[in-house]
């Protein structure tokens, strides 16, 4: 990556970004967000960068064909547009793959999600081996979706038969039963087109990366046709703004159908002390119909003041169907939580690599 590479070698530069030969490169780095550097490529240099990468992905770029995503040879993606598209020469914009996959206990550490909210989606994910929960987490751009979905997704019991559907690979889960597709322009292989074939690949698992279209509704009959603990990431600002997503074009999800998805967990990016950080800001459950509408109650919330995410009080009706598949009374299912929610504790105070975490979740979460 010539005059680039430099910045492989530090994980917490997030994003690269060249926006032209008159600019310097900007990178968003995890602790001091956007930052000038003192990197400059010339017009030849951008313009040979963005012919190797699409070389690499086998792809041809021009004035004819000026929009290119590929990745990078260590899983980096790159987004690059060329002239006249691209005003001032080339934009090339690099998502760089970050060597430590995070997990769990690394976003309570960071401070994403509480040890609390953490216990309770586990006890959702894997549904205590009696019945998965169907989750949607939500956000905007670059809000972490993809990352809470890969590092929650290691609650999923390990046996699994898992089946993963993206644009671009990013998922990185750590299982063996496990199942990788993406789709592809040439031939045209689109996201419904995966989603309807993985109902017959016996999938115990389906996760889906950004749902945006009509992948939606095949997901939801996934879900209304017994494959629980479906889980996907897709683009909206609030819970509401989910839902209402989900039923309107393009996605055009029978409002009915919802009733299967157990719950939407936004992520925004907020300012905590000066600082942009990532925080679970909201857990809602599908609370009922109203005229053809789905009406949201909230489980947990963020609470600006103390910048922490608390319970509602709401009771959750995904606890309840849990429970019940389980035979186990309401208490039952708040005495696991809590002893997940110590198991975490520890956890979170240890050093543990992806396979200790995998490893002392299965022995832990045995119910
Ligand atoms: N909770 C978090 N704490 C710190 N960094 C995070 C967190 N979540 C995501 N990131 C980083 O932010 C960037 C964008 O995350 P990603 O999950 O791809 O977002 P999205 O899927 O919402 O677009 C990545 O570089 C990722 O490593
Ligand atoms: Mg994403």
């Amino acid at each position: 990556m010539g005059k680039l590479s430099g910045f492989f070698a530090d994980d917490n530069i997030e994003e690269i970004m060249f926006d032209g030969a008159h600019e310097s490169v900007k990178v968003y780095h995890t602790m001091y967000g956007m930052c000038d550097t003192n990197v400059r490529l010339t017009l030849a240099e951008a313009t040979q960068t963005v012919e190797d990468i699409a070389s690499f992905n086998g792809k041809k770029v021009s004035s004819y064909n000026p929009l290119l995503d590929g990745v990078l040879p260590d899983g980096s993606r790159v987004n690059a547009v060329l002239p006249p598209i691209s005003v001032n020469g080339p934009a090339i914009t690099i998502r760089k793959f970050k060597k430590q996959v995070m997990n769990a206990c690394d976003l309570i550490n960071s401070g994403t999600l509480s040890e609390d909210a953490c216990a309770f989606l586990w006890c959702c994910i894997d549904g205590l081996g009696y019945r998965p929960a169907n989750i949607l987490f939500a956000g905007g751009t670059s809000c972490g979706k993809t990352t809470l979905l890969n590092a929650l997704s290691m609650f999923m019991p390990h046996r699994s038969r898992i089946v993963t559907i993206e644009d671009t690979p990013e998922l990185r889960l750590p299982f063996s039963n496990l199942v990788r597709l993406e789709t592809s322009l040439d031939p045209p292989v689109d996201m419904d087109m995966l989603l309807r074939n993985t109902l017959r690949m016996r999938p115990d698992r389906i996760v889906v990366g950004e749902v945006r279209g009509p992948e939606c509704k095949s997901l939801f009959t996934a879900m209304n046709t017994g494959h629980d603990g479906c889980m996907g990431t897709i683009h909206a600002n609030t819970a509401r703004e989910t839902v209402e997503k989900a039923i309107n074009p393009p996605m055009d999800v029978p409002p009915v159908m919802l009733r299967a998805l157990d719950l939407v967990v936004m992520e925004q990016r907020l300012n905590v002390g000066g600082k942009t950080s990532r925080r679970i800001t909201e857990i809602s459950e599908i609370g009922g119909m109203e005229n053809d509408v789905p009406r949201l109650n909230t489980i947990y919330t963020f609470d600006q003041n103390k910048g922490e995410l608390r319970r509602t009080g709401v009771p959750s009706k995904i606890r309840t169907k849990i429970a019940e598949a389980g035979g186990l009374t309401p208490k039952a299912f708040d005495e696991i939580l809590l002893k997940r929610m110590s198991v975490l504790s520890k956890l979170c105070r240890e050093t543990l690599d992806i396979e200790g975490f995998k490893r002392a979740v299965e022995r832990e979460g045995k119910v």
